[in-house]
């Protein structure tokens, strides 16, 4: 959801904003818009659209200036137009801000300002806060204790702000200082050689600099040309530590991919062994993880673990249900972060709450996370991205070492997120009942998942054909039973978010119960079919479809007998252990939806209405 990219330094600030707004695009936005301070003060341009329209609209512009804010901009209040969108100068001209997040108060704080003569232009929230900046700075004396009127200003504006905020200030009287401040939305600054970047998130600025802070909530930071300083709305002194960034340019870039989407399935072998990398014990029979603090005596006496996540990583936290509790034996609970945060749900003493998250910022499952620590438990989390907000106040966890994932269809997140699943059952079940010759056999069954996932890869062509078959269709079902129902509406998922067709997951035998209404030959379906129990049930519930002359889309494991001519297509998988099939299984539905979005046109990286990291409620 929206993005902030501001910057001081020597540059020339036009491209450097416009460059950091284009890495952020993937964050999901519907306008766009930069301020930059010059000579003649503050020249502002804003677009709905893309970024590119932007670029080109502000070609002409001179804009001449090494101090600027921009944004793109995910509509929540106020429709989208240009002058809905961001920076928002103050009505005395004085301050311009950018902002992501919600204010609530946004009303009374309207009201207030109305009386004091301030007006307003837009239907946005964040107009009222620039408009509070701006007042306070009126009232404020020149400088105190070594800081600006505006820093001063802007810190007084924000203790009366209800609601979430990252923003960006500049002020016409200060052509040397920008303003950066956080709550509930991330911030980060880009610490350079003379420069210094504010920005949603690492992307932004990898091209720049590698080493960030990582700003906390209610911290306010002022960013002057020879340094910056850190406060909090209410106190002085904050220690400022600054992080190195891991991933690199490269990482972020497309290379010879037509889309971030694609590249990420296919980086799916690297990204599936980085999240292996050193975390096998040395006998071979376990895994081990180094940030879960807490000791094998403390993870022996848990006896319900609770996992919580939002959309893909919802689904993932239901494949971890699957694995944990099939190989460590301990029960799990599944729930929406959205509905666990509020439900003020009774929880065992003995409970683990783990949260899955690809960005560490999505906001619900931020919530569900401090309720359950608000109920005294301990809370971990198994996330992407390093320093994020998540990642700093779980009380430990795993993290992914996926690299970035632009593509906001998530797919190389999702399935390092249920390898490592399949790693915590194994390590788990070892810490209870699973002998060392199981542990073994699971560790080189983990270990040949990149292998695998290769030879999926390797069929592109033909998932390609098949989706070209395929695409036309309005209306998808995606069955399968066990640990392959989470993948059932993950491809179910995948499918609609990029391509805008309709697609439900459902476990197999549930088709019966209502969904079977949906088959004709106009509604395919999807099966997974896996070697053990359950492939002669599945077989039964395709041949009810078909008895409907419903078209089937079957993906299957090399060994499980399927009759011939079941399938009207096929997509074999290699036959593996049972802990790694839902990994295996994924990249056939992921290459299927991304191939039926590009036969249908569409904007694969860039679905409409949605946002990569979804940081309103
Ligand atoms: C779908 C997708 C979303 C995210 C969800 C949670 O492809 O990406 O459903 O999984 O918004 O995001 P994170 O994992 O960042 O918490």
């Amino acid at each position: 959801m929206c993005g902030i990219v501001g910057y001081i330094g020597k540059q020339t600030v036009k491209p450097v904003l416009l460059e950091g707004l284009k890495r952020l695009e993937y964050r999901g936005y519907d306008s766009a818009g930069i301020a930059v301070f010059t000579e003649e003060g503050f020249k502002v341009t804003k677009t709905t659209g893309r970024v590119a329209g932007l670029t080109r609209l502000t070609a002409r512009e001179p804009m001449k200036g090494t101090l600027g804010i921009s944004h793109t901009r995910w509509a929540t209040h106020g429709g989208v137009t240009e002058a809905n969108a961001h920076p928002h100068v103050s009505s005395d001209g004085k301050i311009a801000l950018v902002h992501n997040g919600v204010i609530e108060n946004y009303n009374d704080m309207k009201r207030f300002l109305k009386e004091k003569g301030y007006t307003f232009s837009s239907e946005t929230d964040t107009e009222a806060l620039s408009n509070l900046v701006a007042y306070h700075y009126a009232k404020e004396p020149p400088a105190t204790n070594g800081k600006s009127r505006l820093f001063i200003a802007v810190r007084k504006a924000l203790r009366h702000v209800e609601g979430t905020y990252g923003v960006a200030v500049m002020c016409t009287d200060y052509p040397d200082e920008l303003i950066g401040a956080r709550k509930g939305s991330p911030l980060i600054v880009g610490v350079g050689q003379g420069e210094y970047l504010l920005a949603s998130d690492v992307s932004a600025i990898v091209t720049h600099t590698s080493n960030v802070v990582y700003l906390k909530d209610d911290e306010v930071v002022s960013i002057k040309r020879d340094g910056f300083q850190v406060v909090t709305t209410n106190e002085d002194g904050v220690e400022a530590k600054i992080d190195k960034i891991s991933w690199n340019v490269e990482d972020a870039e497309l290379g010879d991919f037509p889309h971030f989407m694609l590249k990420e399935i296919f980086d799916q072998p690297a990204s599936l062994e980085n999240a292996m990398r050193g975390r096998f014990s040395d006998d071979g029979s376990t895994a081990k993880f180094g940030g879960l603090n807490m000791t094998p005596r403390e993870l022996r006496q848990i006896d319900r673990i609770l996992f919580t996540a939002c959309g893909t990583a919802w689904h993932a936290c239901l494949v971890a249900e699957y694995l944990i509790e099939r190989f460590a034996r301990i029960p799990v609970e599944v729930e929406y972060a959205s509905e666990f945060r509020y439900r003020n749900a009774p929880l065992d003493k003995n409970t683990l709450v783990f949260v899955i998250t690809q960005s560490g910022e999505t906001i619900d499952t931020l919530g569900a996370l401090r309720e359950a620590q608000r109920k005294g438990y301990k809370a971990l989390a198994i996330t992407n991205v390093v320093g994020s907000t998540i990642a700093r106040e779980s009380d430990g966890g795993i993290y992914q070492h996926a690299g970035p994932e632009i593509g906001v269809a998530s797919t190389k997140a999702f399935t390092s997120q249920i390898m490592i699943a399949a790693m915590l059952a194994l390590y788990l079940g070892r810490l209870r009942d699973m002998s060392f010759a199981d542990g073994v056999v699971m560790v080189q069954a983990l270990k040949s998942v990149p292998d695998y996932v290769r030879k999926i890869l390797d069929q592109a062509d033909r998932i390609h054909a098949i989706a070209k078959r395929y695409a036309h269709h309005a209306d998808f079902l995606f069955l399968g039973r066990q640990a392959m129902f989470p993948i059932a509406l993950e491809g179910a998922l995948k499918l609609k978010e990029i391509s805008y067709i309709h697609a439900e997951g459902y476990p197999a035998a549930e088709m019966k119960h209502g969904p079977i209404a949906l088959i004709s030959e106009e509604c395919p379906s999807v099966f997974f079919a896996m070697s053990g129990e359950n492939w002669q049930k599945v077989v039964s519930n395709i041949q009810e479809v078909k008895a409907r002359k419903g078209k089937v889309i079957l993906v299957h494991s090399e060994e499980c007998p399927i009759p011939e001519d079941l399938a009207d297509e096929t997509i074999v998988i290699p036959e593996a252990h049972e802990s790694i099939m839902p990994v295996l299984a994924t990249i056939p539905v992921q290459l299927l939806s991304y191939y039926i979005a590009v036969e249908r046109g569409c904007d694969v990286d860039k679905p409409r209405n949605l946002a990569k990291s979804v940081t309103v409620e």
